[in-house]
This record gives C-alpha cells, structure tokens and sequence, in this order.
C-alpha cells in the first residue's frame, strides 16, 4: 500500500486568494493539490483551467498537483496541463473515445495518468488498462459541485478496485474524491483507499492544520 496522501480540492479554495490558500493548506500538512477542471459541458459547472494551474506553479507551488478532467473532449487540453506543470491527470474515461489513446497522451506528456468512476460508471474500464495507469479515482458523489454528501455504495467499489490494484502488483494509488471528511475517511481508508480528496472538508473549517492531522490519525487509527 502507498503511503496515505490528503489532496485538497481547490474547488473549496477562496478563488480571491488562490496562492495564498494553497501554500497555507499545504504548509497546515497536505501532500498534493487536487485541482478539479469542469467545462459546463461534460459537467453542469465552469472552474479553472491551464492558465490558473501555471499561476500557481509561478507563485511558486512546487507540490503535487492533481489534475481532475471534468471536461469532454478530453485529449485537446492535457498537453496544455502538462505543459503548465500537472503531475497527475486523471479523466473520466465516457468522456473519452479512445480511452488507451488518452493514458498514452497523458503518459507521453510526462504526467501520471488516472482514471475516474461515477458512482454508477463500472469498472470495467479498467480490464485492458491496468498496465498503463498510475492511478484510480473513485467518485463518491456525482461529479460538478462540491459540498455534497458521500455516497456510501463507493466503500463497495473502493473494495473491489483494492483488489484490481493488489491483482496487478503495480502501485496505483487509489483515490477517493468527494464528500470526504473526518468522520468517514476512517472507513474510506479501511476499505482500501490510500488517497483523499477533500475540499469542503478542510476548506471550511476554522484550521487547516487541525482538520488535516484528524484526518490523518483517522486513516491510520
Ligand atoms: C466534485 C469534485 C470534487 C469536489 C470535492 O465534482 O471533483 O473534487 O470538489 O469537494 P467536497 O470534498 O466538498 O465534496
Ligand atoms: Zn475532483
């Protein structure tokens, strides 16, 4: 099992204030950024794209980021995230027509490459895949908004992607995105996650530091 990271999604961050945010919530002890990218197309929402992402590495985040293509087409814009400085770029495979073509192009950048499930997306996508990826996102709510609630059914799915991953000896992180908070990332830990998104979690809470090391104890209690 990889060691546990906490991602913060920015999508909670305050926008006003990104840099400044971002250095404090991984300097209050987050390992990566998770950085959500939703088109008003594939997803009912509008965020941020490359541009925000390489403003951020010029304020001078050197950290993980982790790229979250809510976004159909997918190939056009990762040599875009690539080049302003993703390290991981994850899609949702529907949103994809060629889905092996996409891991190549991600990987051909230099970036890790993930895919995400829906909450009801099977897994089947990852059949023919399991030697390429680096990474499975699993969806604990629908994709689009954040502040929403977990969906218990995923703690299934984290299960049976666990065993996937453990099946092919390779290290892939397995990673949870989605109504993520103190109180459940124990059991989201259990059942096998090694990888948390949280943004409302943290981001609303009066101190990062506080939130972050109660998740942190919670996944290895
Ligand atoms: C949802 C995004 C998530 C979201 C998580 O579409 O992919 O990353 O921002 O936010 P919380 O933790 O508030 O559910
Ligand atoms: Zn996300």
């Amino acid at each position: 099992r990889q060691p546990s990271v906490i991602a913060p999604s920015i999508l909670s961050a305050d926008f006003a204030r990104l840099g400044d945010d971002t250095r404090k919530v991984l300097d209050a002890g987050a390992q990566w950024v998770h950085f959500d990218v939703m088109d008003n197309h594939y997803v009912p929402n509008l965020t941020i794209g490359p541009m925000v992402l390489k403003a951020l590495r010029d304020y001078g985040i050197k950290e993980h980021i982790d790229v979250h293509l809510m976004v159909k087409p997918v190939d056009r814009i990762v040599p875009d995230f690539a080049k302003a400085g993703a390290n991981s770029i994850s899609f949702h495979p529907e949103a994809s027509e060629h889905v092996d073509r996409t891991i190549g192009l991600i990987k051909e950048e230099g970036c890790q490459a993930g895919l995400v499930f829906n909450p009801a997306t099977p897994l089947d996508y990852l059949d023919f895949v399991m030697d390429k990826i680096d990474l499975v996102l699993i969806m604990s709510v629908n994709p689009g908004f954040g502040g929403q609630k977990f969906i218990p059914m995923a703690l299934e799915k984290i299960r049976q992607v666990r065993e996937r991953i453990d099946r092919s000896g390779r290290a892939i992180r397995l990673e949870v995105d989605g109504g993520v908070n103190a109180d459940n990332i124990g059991q989201i830990a259990a059942a096998g996650a090694d990888t948390f998104v949280a943004g409302s979690a943290i981001f609303n809470a009066p101190d990062y530091a506080d939130v972050i090391a109660r998740m942190h104890a919670s996944i290895h209690g």
